[in-house]
């Protein structure tokens, strides 16, 4: 394997040289072309990065000496995994991008455990980045500042989840939770049916019951630490919005999701919810999990998560353009009207 790797678009920036992955995704985030909800993975992303990998010196004068970085091979998997949401970014919004191996990348004029920074030995031309794409100059530190209004929701949520998912992956199951479990996984078995996709996968503690069920399970989230949290607990997850799933149609058989798509407003809820009618197969079973409210209530928790809390009939009527709702249960009333719905969707 070749000591260093730099991933990359085959756009030129003004170095003359292919514009490296992460600048490459905040040009797509410059140009507002990116969706809410993936500009605030995109700077959750960033924002890792700012914590956990050095920026080299000759940044701090707006590089004059013109150096790119390189990682070293191989690229740790807590990083690769970033590098990896960034790629799917550039992928998504029609950006292509390669990856470059070399053992002599350049004069190499800083390091660290991740990264060389190197003067390359030869430079092209500038060249014209994809339609619609904004050039500019690298912000260095968090670009949260930065950010468009629409992503503000996600952004508190990631935010929050960032830290209190590791908690929720060591909690024992609600007793609620652990009977739907079953009841969801032995329809499941008598519908002969084998892969279930998660979304909103959290901390992972559904995932492993699915999982050692002998269940075919994939999982998606939008906070990045739930990727590592379920990774390491042995589930293949990805990071990915509820409202724009990144699997074809018709790719699972069932689907899970609990206490997530209540994070949602407006056109962000009803794309969700017309992606769970996508993703699932027509005979396919979904399980949704919401706390919901009689009356409706909109309120932002003393964290700033929004919780959008519909009413039964709301949420029966917004998954009745999917399919059909066999069962509809209610439990945990609070005396505000809020409590949790649980309903099974046969997806038509
Ligand atoms: C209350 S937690 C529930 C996690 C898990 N399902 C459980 O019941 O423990 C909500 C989860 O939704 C995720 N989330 C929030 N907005 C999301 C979105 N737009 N798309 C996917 N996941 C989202 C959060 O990262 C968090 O893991």
């Amino acid at each position: 394997m070749p000591r260093f790797e730099r991933v990359h678009t085959d756009y030129h920036g003004r170095l003359g040289l292919p514009v490296g992955v992460f600048v490459a995704v905040d040009h797509l985030r410059r140009a507002g072309r990116l969706t809410p909800d993936d500009e605030a993975l995109w700077l959750a992303i960033d924002d890792w990065f700012v914590a956990h990998l050095p920026e080299p010196p000759q940044y701090a004068d707006g590089n004059s000496l013109g150096v790119i970085t390189w990682f070293k091979t191989p690229v740790p998997a807590l990083m690769q995994r970033r590098v990896d949401v960034a790629t799917r970014l550039l992928s998504k919004y029609g950006v292509a991008w390669s990856v470059s191996a070399s053992d002599a990348p350049g004069e190499v004029v800083y390091e660290d455990e991740y990264q060389v920074a190197v003067v390359p030995p030869v430079r092209g031309e500038p060249s014209a980045p994809p339609a619609g794409l904004v050039l500019g100059p690298t912000t260095s530190g968090s670009k949260q500042a930065l950010a468009s209004e629409e992503s503000a929701v996600a952004r508190r949520h990631l935010a929050y989840y960032a830290t209190e998912l590791g908690d929720r992956a060591t909690r024992t199951l609600h007793a609620n939770r652990s009977r739907q479990l079953a009841g969801f996984i032995e329809q499941c078995r008598s519908a002969g049916l084998r892969s279930v996709l998660e979304v909103g996968c959290g901390g992972g503690g559904d995932g492993v019951v699915l999982q050692d069920a002998g269940l075919d399970y994939r999982g998606v989230d939008l906070t990045p630490e739930a990727i590592d949290i379920c990774t390491d607990r042995g589930l293949s997850v990805m990071a990915a919005s509820a409202s724009d799933l990144p699997f074809e149609e018709d790719s699972f058989d069932a689907l899970w999701t609990m206490s997530t798509l209540m994070h949602l407003d407006g056109d962000g809820f009803d794309r969700a919810v017309a992606e769970v009618g996508r993703v699932v197969r027509p005979g396919g079973l979904a399980s949704v999990g919401l706390w919901g409210s009689e009356p409706p209530a909109r309120r932002i928790d003393e964290h700033g998560r929004l919780f959008v809390q519909r009413s039964d009939v709301q949420v029966r009527e917004a998954f009745s353009r999917i399919g059909s709702v066999d069962t509809f249960e209610v439990s945990r009333w609070y005396g505000d009207g809020g409590h949790y719905q649980f309903l099974a969707v046969r997806v038509g």
